[in-house]
């Protein structure tokens, strides 16, 4: 695994619980309810695997079947959860992605000089990992793995997909000693767009071990960030997120947090059907609100 990875997903939690919380029931009431519908749904002979499962804020684990298992990199999060819940459920610390350690070796192949270990400039170091990212193909095996063995009947997938974009970023400010991110929005940024295309692939290949892990699906991530401070309402389903959401006043500032991914497209069409679909904003800070995506899939007949 990443060395970088355990550090930076404690470091995240912490600032994470102590964001200041008060606007944050709606959704918290939102996601755990919507957990908790998967938990008691889950036929408690076979396996429950809750990913993203952090320190339980968000996971009703007093609903959770005995053979529950969490899964998150954070090396905090299992004694976090035992403090909020009482419960030392079985754990698994390894990277979702599968990607993140090759991307650290790549981003530190890029800024120091192995002849000399001087590290290189940060627009040189940038280039060069630029013209690496397209050869990564993040490969999540642990989890693969982990299916195959253990077979689970349903799968949380607890807030973690939108994480994987910014993880990804973190790690290579880190490594580089900075960020190298173009400032200019105007200016085309050749690491930024290699990056979103890394964590395309990231989405695209976790999500294919999902649809084929046999498990019903239930999933709560951030689809969207809404910037800035004017009125921002969610109409009614749309497939299409962007048309769901509705400003008044000032135009809206949105960014993707899933990096163009449609999740809905990539889990259909072969034997799950989607079930249960919701959208709603979580007011997570000062001008920073998410657009909230939950979707249960079940296995058709
Ligand atoms: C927004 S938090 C989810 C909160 C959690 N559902 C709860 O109830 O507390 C995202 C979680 O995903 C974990 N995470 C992020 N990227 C990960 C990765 N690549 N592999 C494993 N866990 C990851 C973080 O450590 C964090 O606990």
């Amino acid at each position: 695994m990443s060395k970088t990875l355990p550090q930076l997903l404690r470091r995240e939690q912490v600032a994470f619980l102590v964001r200041d919380r008060r606007a944050w029931g709606d959704h918290l009431n939102r996601v755990s309810s919507f957990l908790g519908e998967g938990l008691q749904a889950a036929e408690p002979a076979h396996p429950v695997l809750i990913l993203g499962a952090g320190s339980g804020l968000e996971v009703p684990w007093d609903l959770a079947p005995p053979l529950t298992t969490g899964w998150d990199a954070d090396p905090w999060s299992r004694v976090w959860t035992l403090l909020r819940h009482r419960r030392w459920a079985p754990w698994v610390f390894e990277d979702l992605t599968g990607g993140l350690a090759d991307l650290e070796a790549a981003a530190r192949r890029a800024a120091v000089e192995p002849w000399s270990q001087r590290r290189r400039p940060m627009a040189v170091a940038s280039r060069r990992l630029a013209a690496l990212l397209p050869y990564l193909l993040p490969e999540p095996a642990a989890l693969q793995g982990w299916i195959s063995s253990h077979r689970p009947g349903t799968i949380l997938v607890a807030n973690v997909m939108g994480q994987f974009g910014v993880v990804a970023e973190r790690i290579v400010e880190t490594t580089l000693g900075g960020r190298p991110w173009l400032e200019d929005p105007e200016q085309v940024d050749p690491l930024a767009e290699a990056l979103e295309r890394w964590t395309r692939r990231a989405l695209t290949r976790f999500l294919g071990v999902l649809r084929e892990s046999g498990a019903e699906l239930w999933l709560v991530h951030d689809r969207a960030v809404v910037w800035g401070g004017g009125s921002v309402e969610v109409g009614p389903w749309e497939d299409d997120w962007t048309r769901q959401l509705h400003a008044s006043g000032a135009e809206l500032e949105v960014s993707d947090a899933l990096a163009g991914v449609d999740v809905p497209t990539v889990l259909t069409g072969g034997s799950l059907e989607l079930t249960r679909k919701k959208r709603w904003i979580w007011p997570l800070t000062h001008g920073q609100r998410h657009l909230v995506e939950a979707l249960a899939l079940r296995r058709r007949g």
